[in-house]
């Protein structure tokens, strides 16, 4: 079947980075069923051909206004779909979607007309604050990494700062990784706006990643790769933690020095 990746070298390497990530986050076991979804913002790489295309099923609404987004493409996983299904098939289980001039619809251009997960609103809103701010982040990524959710069923850990401390405390590389920390969202109902928005503020507040309690996380960066890097660092600490836990004691964690000589010898902002 044809494809909007043949013939676009720099789009299909970009597709075949989410489906290699797709199969970590199944080999990891932080994606049961169609548990997660992956976006990348694709259009540097929509050529004036795919901006030709017409919609093969649309228009939909957003659920919130994307008024940066404009004329913007997307790689989306399908709601339902199985990162392990992706992982092989990427554009039978995701699609390449078009957000329309309104910033308050998309359409899906390629290959098939696969609906976008149910995270849409959290990943678009996150988008259009990356647009508006000038960051270099282009992708985002939400999965349910099993020992930092397990952390979110104790309120100590709710603590964006308790968390993070902890975090960083384990193993020297999560502080130098993920500079800026994890921050703690409430439960809210998946997929909904108020989770969008709550996701977004927690970003803005500053941090690398954002914690959604008893569900999963949500990480933007550069490429899909290094968003699942911040969360597999951070996942790393959470295993370091319980396993120590596991062994009968309170793992020490390196001390508050050691963590400040870290931010001096790597000019970290915190
Ligand atoms: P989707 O299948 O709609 O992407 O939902 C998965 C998920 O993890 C929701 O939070
Ligand atoms: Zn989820």
């Amino acid at each position: 079947m044809a494809s909007v990746l043949d013939s676009r070298e720099a789009l299909s390497q970009q597709i075949a980075q989410v489906a290699e990530v797709a199969s970590y986050l199944w080999q990891k076991g932080w994606a049961e069923r169609n548990g997660g979804n992956i976006t990348v913002n694709v259009t540097p790489w929509a050529d004036d051909a795919l901006r030709a295309l017409p919609a093969i099923a649309g228009p939909f609404p957003i659920g919130t206004e994307v008024p940066n987004l404009k004329d913007s493409y997307f790689y989306v996983k399908g709601t339902g779909k199985r990162m392990r299904d992706l992982a092989r098939r990427p554009m039978e289980n995701g699609a390449i979607i078009r957000v329309l001039p309104d910033g308050l619809s998309y359409e899906i251009v390629a290959d098939n007309p696969v609906m976008p997960t149910s995270e849409l609103p959290s990943h678009l809103a996150v988008h259009d604050w990356l647009i508006r701010t000038g960051s270099p982040c282009r992708a985002s990524l939400h999965t349910h990494p099993i020992e930092l959710v397990a952390l979110t069923h104790n309120r100590k850990w709710m603590d964006s700062d308790a968390a993070t401390r902890m975090l960083w405390s384990m193993i020297p590389e999560t502080k130098a990784f993920c500079p800026k920390g994890l921050g703690m969202v409430p439960y809210m109902l998946p997929s909904s706006t108020a989770l969008a928005k709550a996701t977004l503020d927690t970003l803005a507040k500053d941090y690398d990643v954002v914690m959604w309690e008893k569900h999963g996380v949500f990480a933007v960066d550069v490429d899909i790769m290094a968003a699942f890097d911040q969360i597999d660092v951070l996942n790393k600490s959470a295993q370091i933690y319980l396993s120590a836990k596991a062994m009968g004691f309170e793992p020490e964690g390196m001390t508050d020095a050691q963590m400040k000589e870290m931010s001096v010898a790597f000019h970290l902002p915190k």
